[in-house]
């Protein structure tokens, strides 16, 4: 499947679901499942590498889990996370490392940040390169950030959202993400740009939805060196193996809940 493919299904009102994926035999059950797209992520930095962030995963790393995705996937897009320092200095070197990570497999690259980002993100695209813009909580900026917290909650924070993901949209990206913002917000942003919306804590009301394989899983519990009783999973979380009882039947539960519109419900929402 390519991403004209996810096209047609939006047009007929089809939800996406998409899920983080890193390697081959995950990459294997969820195209049998039916998940949309897999998201070769950074948070493999927390939940493959056991780091507390995302900022020490490298261009490396990113190409060598693209690849393995790439090797079980045949059919299904691919999108690939640009890690931290591999798009922010110039636009030429963005393109070098966009083009890598498209080399490795991937078929869209994603990025985090509006403003500045815009430029980058409408170069790569005129350069032949898809991307996904990443707003809202974007995890690279954790400490500018303040730790996990959820962004556009005042009027002013919500504007600047609004106004990043029209900029983005308008600079040819084929999707925007929306992370820990509130539902009305993604509401909004979703009925008025154009390119679709993906949201991981931003409501029911997005295009489509992305979750973290391991939180789908309830099988993960923070930072290598942290005690896993000190861990409290996101409200956005839902753990759809304790549901099912099976990784194949969670996965196709998740991908049943996002297209039918229960997940996420008000509870998983802010
Ligand atoms: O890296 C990742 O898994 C992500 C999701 C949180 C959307 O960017």
């Amino acid at each position: 499947m390519h991403l004209s493919n996810i096209n047609k299904s939006l047009a007929r009102n089809e939800k996406i679901a998409m899920l983080t994926c890193y390697d081959a035999t995950y990459a294997k059950i969820m195209e049998a499942e039916g998940v949309d797209i897999l998201l070769v992520g950074d948070s493999l930095g927390m939940v493959l590498q056991g780091y507390s962030n995302t900022l020490e995963v490298t261009m490396q790393d990113m190409m060598y889990h693209t690849k393995i995705v790439a090797s079980g996937a045949k059919h299904t897009p691919i999108m690939a996370d640009m890690p931290y320092g591999s798009y922010e200095h110039d636009k030429e070197s963005a393109l070098s490392n966009a083009q890598a990570l498209l080399q490795s497999g991937a078929h869209i690259v994603k990025l985090e940040g509006g403003g500045s980002m815009v430029e980058t993100a409408h170069f790569l695209v005129t350069n032949g390169v898809p991307v996904c813009a990443h707003l809202g909580f974007t995890p690279q900026s954790v400490e500018q950030l303040g730790g996990y917290k959820i962004q556009g909650k005042t009027e002013d924070a919500a504007k600047v959202i609004l106004q990043d993901a029209q900029a983005m949209s308008d600079a040819g990206v084929s999707f925007v993400l929306l992370e820990m913002v509130p539902a009305q917000l993604a509401c909004n942003i979703t009925q008025t740009i154009a390119a679709p919306t993906i949201g991981i804590g931003a409501g029911v009301d997005c295009s489509g939805q992305v979750l973290v394989l391991q939180d789908l899983l309830g099988i993960y519990t923070g930072p290598a060196d942290k005690e896993p009783q000190a861990f409290k999973a996101p409200r956005f979380v839902r753990n759809f193996l304790s549901e099912t009882g099976s990784v194949q039947s969670a996965i196709r539960a998740y991908v049943h809940a996002v297209k039918n519109k229960t997940f996420p419900a008000t509870q998983h929402s802010y």
